[in-house]
């Protein structure tokens, strides 16, 4: 029987010379969960999914991924600036169909713009772009980096549904970096809280409303809101102030 745990961070350390990002940092996914990760500028979430994504290495600690392949949505959008919407969304699958890659540009909301290239594209139609090459590499692991961070509140809500549908269908497991605590409590079976530097999880909160069901007046959404709130305003002193 396949395992459950599809991805197990023990005790990892990060440093940069002398920095202490990581400390002590454990966590793990189970198959078909969405993790969402909440924690302060500059604590370290990007380097921990470049740990996961085998990008970074970490100074010590041990990372058991057992997925067959890992998708990444970074931070920043990381297109080929010679090549435009289209042809960066299929460039990571060669063996996509022009439907499927032009299904993907219509959900992300770029009709019309395939054959744009980066530098004509607004910031937020870049990371739109970055988030159809991701969900158009076959991956059951899927690493988000703030992907919804330059968008509107529409397209913001409307990328949400269009994850939580391409999950319901694919089920792939997601670990989700963001700052903003509604994303969070709309799309995590658990939401895991970070410290500031050196960082590990603080605290985890699971969301059992089924995702597909989920309003954020329902009152137990909103309890949970106000403990991440609570825990902000804690945390609040910038590690690089
Ligand atoms: N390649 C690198 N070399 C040296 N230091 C680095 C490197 N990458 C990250 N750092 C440092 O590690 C720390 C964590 O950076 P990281 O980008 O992981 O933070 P973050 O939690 O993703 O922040 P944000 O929410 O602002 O995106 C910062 O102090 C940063 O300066
Ligand atoms: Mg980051």
């Amino acid at each position: 029987m396949r395992d459950k745990v599809l991805l197990k961070i023990l005790n990892i350390e990060k440093n940069f010379e002398e920095v202490r990002v990581l400390h002590d940092f454990s966590m793990e996914a189970n198959r078909e969960e969405i993790v969402c990760i909440i924690g302060p500028s500059g604590c370290g979430k990007s380097t921990m999914l470049n740990i996961i994504s085998g990008l970074t290495l970490p100074s010590c600690g041990e990372v058991i991924n057992n997925s067959q392949n890992t998708s990444y949505v970074f931070q920043e959008d990381r297109l080929l600036p010679w090549k435009d919407v289209y042809e960066n969304i299929r460039i990571v699958n060669d063996k996509s169909s022009h439907k499927t890659c032009m299904e993907l540009i219509e959900k992300v909301g770029l009709k019309g713009f395939e054959g744009f290239f980066s530098c004509e594209l607004s910031g937020g139609m870049r990371q739109r772009c970055s988030i159809a090459r991701a969900f158009n590499y076959e991956a059951d692991l899927l690493l988000m980096d703030e992907p919804f961070k330059s968008l509107d509140f529409n397209l913001r809500i409307g990328m949400i549904h269009y994850l939580l549908t391409l999950w319901e269908s694919k089920k792939k497991t997601i670990i989700f970096v963001t700052h903003e605590i509604d994303e969070a409590l709309l799309l995590g079976d658990r939401i895991l809280f970070l410290t500031n530097r050196p960082t590990k999880v603080l605290t985890e909160f699971r969301i059992e409303t089924p995702k597909m069901k989920r309003s954020l007046t329902d009152p137990s959404l909103v309890k949970v809101r106000n403990q991440i709130l609570d825990l902000l305003q804690n945390e609040n002193q910038p590690v690089d102030s």
